[in-house]
């Protein structure tokens, strides 16, 4: 097969680390096909999948329950998080060998339920058993609670930025810090979001590896509440302008590792809810590659160090590999696109069951071309190509206890 990429630039196969599908779960909001077709028209080759559906996967069962419900319903590559309670850290010490695991995923804050592991004894039991590179929510669940009794119920969105303040994340990420050192661990700070924590983290870059997203690299508060309002709501929230300053800087001194969307879809109804009670969370894995070519055409960022922090960079630190497949060498992954191409993202365009974008209107230079996962060509200008023949993606645990 000959593919024809006439000024067009291949890139390796980009990887969007942080996404929530949702499966099983509500199929109007999102679902294994819709999200993963997202993902594909968006350039998107490989994505990690979030544990937090209705039922967690907090288990071998659940876990394999997963990858079956998966078979012939993906695009694109899956890996899949595992998630951490206060109780089951024994068994995940175990099932994070698992090869279609890309981590553990702990909800040190804003979680309900089983998910919520708020203390430091049980982080701490955590990261004693086993030895792979786990994944935090960080924001301190005690602050948050504090906090929330400061507000009033009704106010406007932007006051949601006040209740999850600089705080709640500085101080879950200095409980996490300290932890890693006293235990050895290395970890992985998901969506960092203030400039307090990127200065911290500075000493930690032996046991500490961070993700911005894309929301916090593109959008800044209190703008964003005035033109989105509940759908700009998400945990850790869309901050000040100060904080948007740190992450690019952050972005070009080599103090992140990982970009990735935070795909959290939820209803439009959930999401015009009065603020607090606005679902939290705001759809990006189909919009992820453009929006970052844009940022390159602006200069913010050159396409090598997208390229880095998006598929050498996620690789690296959840250890992607091509384990059981091919002995030496990668798949024939690639994301195809055209840096000159202009084009405005539309609500119309995003294949999630729920239907909507943050970035509706917004008008990006650079736009995926093609999708090409195991050298099948599976999303061409805007065609989905072929049947969802997406596999588990495969991590190695080589050299892990
Ligand atoms: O805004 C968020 N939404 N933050 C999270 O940590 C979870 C996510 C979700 O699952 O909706
Ligand atoms: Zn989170
Ligand atoms: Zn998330």
């Amino acid at each position: 097969q000959v593919i024809d990429c006439t000024n067009l630039t291949v890139l390796p196969g980009l990887i969007d680390p942080h996404v929530h599908l949702r499966d099983p779960g509500d199929p109007r909001v999102e679902t294994f096909l819709g999200g993963t077709r997202g993902a594909v028209l968006g350039g998107i080759t490989t994505l990690f999948d979030m544990p937090n559906t209705a039922e967690p996967v907090t288990s071998r069962d659940r876990l394999e329950r997963k990858i079956e419900l998966m078979s012939g319903q993906i695009w694109c590559d899956v890996g899949l998080y595992l998630a951490a309670t206060k109780t089951n850290s024994v068994e995940l010490g175990t099932l994070e060998q698992q090869e279609n695991v890309c981590a553990i995923k702990v909800f040190l804050g804003s979680a309900k339920g089983e998910l919520l592991v708020d203390d430091d004894a049980s982080v701490e039991t955590i990261m004693r058993d086993g030895a792979r590179r786990i994944c935090f929510h960080s924001e301190d669940e005690t602050r948050l609670q504090e906090r929330k009794k400061l507000f009033l119920a009704g106010g406007p969105h932007r006051l949601h930025a006040d209740w999850h303040d600089v705080e709640c994340a500085f101080l879950g990420t200095r409980r996490l810090a300290a932890l890693a050192r006293r235990t050895g661990r290395p970890i992985h700070i998901l969506h960092v979001s203030t400039a307090e924590e990127l200065s911290y983290l500075q000493d930690f870059r032996d046991l500490v590896t961070t993700e911005l997203l894309v929301n916090h690299l593109t959008h800044f508060g209190p703008d964003i509440y005035d033109t989105h309002g509940g759908f700009a709501v998400m945990n850790p929230p869309i901050r000040d302008r100060r904080h948007y300053d740190a992450a690019w800087a952050a972005v070009r001194d080599g103090m992140v590792d990982c970009i990735g969307s935070d795909h959290a879809p939820h209803s439009r109804e959930a999401k015009e809810r009065p603020w607090p009670e606005t679902a939290a969370g705001l759809t990006g894995v189909q919009t992820l590659v453009p929006v970052m070519l844009n940022h390159v055409s602006e200069g913010r960022l050159s396409l090598e160090r997208m390229v880095q922090l998006m598929a050498e960079g996620p690789a690296r630190v959840y250890g992607l590999a091509n384990k059981g497949r091919i002995a030496i060498g990668y798949d024939a992954d690639f994301t195809v696109v055209d840096p000159d191409r202009r084009r405005t993202i539309e609500q119309d365009w995003i294949a999630s069951p729920c239907g909507w974008t943050p970035f509706d209107g917004y008008e990006c230079t650079g736009w995926p071309a093609m999708t090409v996962i195991r050298g099948q060509i599976v999303m061409r200008e805007d065609e989905v190509l072929g049947s969802p023949s997406g596999r588990p993606a495969g991590f190695s645990t080589a050299g892990l206890s």
